[in-house]
């Protein structure tokens, strides 16, 4: 009889499924992996860190030039998103500075040792490591600093208050120095704070240098290498 034929077919097929489907089943996922870090803090200081931190200390100036004080700040939709770009990518890039262990320097790093180790003005990438290791918590702290600037810019932008903008930019390079004091050039600190406290608050109509660009003199000029 062809219909029961058919019906018993399609039931041994059903049942078929039904087996293929449980010897099928996934096993339970993987857990995540979680982060890796993939390049070394002087790495995410060059790519990331210190060329979008531009996008903030740039975004406002007031410059002396031939027709006296011009002062620029964000205008359009365009400008305010680029000061976004910088702003999220200082808070979210703190996350990565807090992914431990990361290294200091790549692999193949070299360096003068004039500049860098006992005796000259920068630590050797190894004494930054080891400050790290020795008091993680210390260094996230510093991380946590620059990101509560880096919110405040975000805060900033979505309310266009360009006229807080300045104050904001100065506010992240001091996070910025701050930690490159404790890390990178400890020697510098004695100076630094004799020069903050010699530095009078500018006056009405003082032209005002773009923040980030106030840094301590040598070897305080990142990016200059
Ligand atoms: C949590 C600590 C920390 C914070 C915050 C930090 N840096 Fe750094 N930065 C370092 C360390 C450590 C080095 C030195 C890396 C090395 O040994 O070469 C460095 C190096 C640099 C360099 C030098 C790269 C080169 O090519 O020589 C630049 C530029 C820089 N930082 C910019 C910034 C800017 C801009 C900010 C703030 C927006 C910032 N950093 C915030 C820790 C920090």
């Amino acid at each position: 009889m062809r219909t029961g034929r058919f019906l018993a077919g399609t039931a041994l097929a059903f049942v078929a499924t039904l087996v293929v489907t449980q010897c099928s089943r996934p096993a339970p996922a993987p857990a995540s992996e979680g982060p890796v870090p993939v390049v070394s803090v002087r790495e995410l200081m060059q790519a990331i860190i210190d060329p979008l931190a531009d996008n903030v200390f740039d975004a406002v100036a007031a410059e002396m030039t031939d027709k006296g004080l011009v002062e620029h700040s964000p205008t359009t939709d365009e400008d305010w998103a680029k000061v976004m770009q910088g702003a999220v990518a200082l808070a979210e890039g703190t996350n990565l500075l807090k992914m431990h262990p990361r290294p200091v320097t790549p692999a193949d790093y070299t360096f003068d040792p004039k500049e860098r180790g006992a005796g000259a003005p920068e630590l050797a990438p190894a004494e930054i490591q080891k400050k790290i290791d020795e008091n993680p918590a210390l260094w996230d702290s510093h991380a946590n600093e620059l990101r509560a600037e880096a919110i405040k810019v975000i805060d900033i932008v979505k309310k266009k208050q360009a006229d807080k903008l300045f104050e904001a930019g100065s506010a992240i390079d001091k996070a910025c120095e701050k930690c490159h004091l404790e890390y990178w050039y400890p020697g510098d600190k004695k100076a630094v704070l004799e020069d903050s406290l010699k530095r009078a608050t500018p006056g009405p109509g003082t032209p005002q240098a773009t923040p980030g660009q106030g840094q301590p003199a040598a070897p305080a000029q990142p990016g200059q290498k």
